[in-house]
């Protein structure tokens, strides 16, 4: 049987981490995976995840399975968070996940069963394991233009025009905010016309909130994630707590299923359930648990926003740096979007011998489409990466 194995296709960012890790030179720069780090290269455990961590030593007398849904409670806090009041309560199925990737393979499993036929439009780029994991799941799948190389930012024209040919029933992907790879987003006027488009298509919008809080803060990253909720009438989200509360390898992340109505709430929520155990039975626990005591204490809370902010504006401020010394060497704005974009990541425009180039000639590591880790820069490597850029003639 094993021999029947082929091998299959690395991913090309954890190759890249790979690639970084086996490379000598002392002075290589990391902007590869997604991962937040400080100005020393470490990603920190938070001040609160801490605490919460703490205390759950402290006072968990017991490991035995929760539901096959996860805690509620940590349902409630999630929902919350991301929708805020935008959609009754009654209306929403979740089910916690291993991560947002686990969140994204129920929510596919659970259009898969519900509409076999339907396409799931992706927008291009797209973080690569998007279509990885519908091609593996052999769902239909195509694309809508998103990202404009020469402006760098949105190319909304182009994106309606791709979200006209889609189908009654279909599915339609969206970053909810801070756009894996680009770093450029759509703005709230933007999102109430694809909001109204997929309406009056008949479309479902399934949105992929991995970075709330990275981009121009916690409610404000999720405002077209709750724009589009009041608007529709269904809707998929998955979300990730891997980067807001930094606890990546705890896999902590939520399935939420927008209705209609109540009345269909018993359905979705068992279909999820029916999912998370032919899957992986129980969802992991351990970082769902510190999230909800971190989002229903209000000390603990305070104190993650706090320094949840602190994480944002220094991303701002690594940004604008970037920008400004990429200003001064190129003599031209050309690089000003980088400013302008949001989250944790920007697509520079270079080609992949560019790319290829300032990792052979300066050690520095980002993802052959030229997505930058912002998290990834500090004071020192900031005007190094600039004259790299320049010298590779981007
Ligand atoms: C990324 O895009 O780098 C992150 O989402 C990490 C990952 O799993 O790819």
């Amino acid at each position: 049987m094993l021999e029947m194995l082929k091998a299959q296709p690395a991913d090309k960012i954890l190759a890249l981490m790979q690639a970084f890790r086996d490379d000598p030179r002392t002075d290589k720069i990391d902007l590869g995976v997604g991962v937040y780090k400080n100005a020393e290269g470490h990603t920190p455990v938070m001040r609160a995840v801490k605490a919460a961590e703490r205390r759950l030593v402290e006072t968990q007398d017991t490991k035995a399975y929760t539901g096959l849904l996860g805690d509620p409670a940590y349902s409630d806090a999630m929902r919350e968070m991301i929708l805020g009041d935008a959609v009754a309560a009654d209306r929403v199925s979740c089910a916690a996940t291993p991560g947002g990737t686990g969140a994204i393979r129920q929510a596919l499993e659970l259009i898969k069963m519900a509409a076999p036929e339907a396409t799931v439009w992706l927008s291009a780029p797209t973080w690569p394991n998007h279509p990885s994991i519908i091609k593996y799941l052999g769902m239909k799948m195509a694309e809508y233009r998103y990202f404009d190389d020469a402006t760098r930012d949105v190319d909304f024209a182009g994106m309606m025009a791709d979200l006209d040919r889609i189908a009654e029933g279909d599915v339609v992907l969206l970053h909810g905010c801070c756009h894996n790879p680009t770093g450029a987003n759509l703005t709230l006027e933007h999102w109430q016309v694809v909001s109204d488009h997929l309406n009056a298509k008949g479309a479902i919008p399934f949105i992929d909130i991995a970075y709330q809080g990275f981009g121009d803060g916690l409610d404000a990253d999720a405002a077209g994630t709750r724009l589009m909720a009041r608007n529709a009438s269904q809707m998929l989200i998955a979300a990730s707590c891997s980067k807001n509360f930094g606890i990546y390898r705890e896999r902590t992340g939520l399935v939420m299923a927008i209705a209609d109505n109540a009345a269909m709430k018993p359905v979705t929520q068992g279909t999820l359930a029916y999912l998370n155990r032919q899957n992986y039975s129980f969802p992991p626990d351990h970082g769902a648990r510190v999230v909800t005591m971190i989002l229903n204490d209000p000390e603990l809370r305070a104190d993650w926003m706090a320094e949840l902010e602190e994480v944002r504006l220094g991303m701002l401020s690594l940004r604008k740096h970037l920008a400004e010394e990429l200003r001064q060497r190129s003599n031209s704005d050309r690089f000003d979007f980088i400013a302008d974009h949001r989250g944790m990541f920007s697509r520079l425009g270079a080609t992949p011998e560019q790319v290829e180039k300032m990792r052979a000639d300066d050690g520095i590591y980002m993802i052959g489409d030229s997505r930058i880790n912002i998290a990834g820069l500090n004071a020192r490597t900031i005007p190094v990466l600039a004259q790299a850029i320049i010298d590779a003639g981007v």
